[in-house]
């Protein structure tokens, strides 16, 4: 399963030079969306640490983070067949909600997770589209903590290797389908 995700990645996801500011390579992925065969494998190898050995479902929500996170993050709580539950930036959850702010690759923001999402001693597999930093991550994990949950993993299509944000984690373990 991440063999054959890693080959739809290599295949599908495009450098984009100089995008959002000069110096920055993008990593996008919409070549990739736009491939059914090429998404079902990177949603499968993402679902894959939300299962054991035995392929039993040992996760109880998965969340995506805004906004490519959601893309991803989705089809893998269905997948699993368990809730998605969406982390948002500042001011877009209409309930009450826990808040974090927290450093970007480039920029600084806040992220929301609302009160009742998760539950206490929820197990919670974190999907996104890049680990760079690892701030959003961090972040997530801590909003996570912050209703009595916990993160099991954290699933990336790409890891940015050289920014270490794998550090960021602790002891959750990571799953990154390619690492550049
Ligand atoms: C990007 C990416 C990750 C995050 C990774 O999101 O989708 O969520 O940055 O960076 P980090 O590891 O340094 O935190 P961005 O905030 O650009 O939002 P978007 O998905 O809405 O474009």
């Amino acid at each position: 399963q991440i063999d054959r995700a890693a080959d739809a990645l290599s295949r599908l996801v495009r450098d984009i030079p100089d995008f959002p500011e000069p110096g920055v390579v993008f990593k996008d992925i919409t070549p990739l969306l736009a491939d059914p065969t090429g998404f079902a494998d990177v949603v499968a190898g993402l679902a894959s640490p939300g299962r054991d050995r035995d392929g039993q479902v040992v996760v109880d929500k998965v969340i995506g983070m805004e906004a490519r996170g959601f893309i991803l993050a989705a089809p893998v709580a269905l997948a699993l067949g368990v809730g998605f539950v969406p982390v948002r930036k500042a001011g877009k959850l209409p309930h009450a909600t826990y808040d974090v702010a927290y450093e970007l690759e480039y920029g600084e923001a806040v992220l929301e997770l609302h009160q009742d999402a998760l539950a206490p001693g929820d197990r919670v597999l974190l999907v996104d589209d890049v680990l760079a930093t690892g701030g959003t991550a961090r972040a997530t994990a801590d909003l996570v903590a912050r209703c009595g949950a916990t993160t099991t993993g954290f699933a990336v299509l790409m890891e940015l290797g050289f920014l270490d944000g794998r550090a960021a984690l602790g002891d959750v373990p990571l799953t990154a389908l390619l690492t550049v």
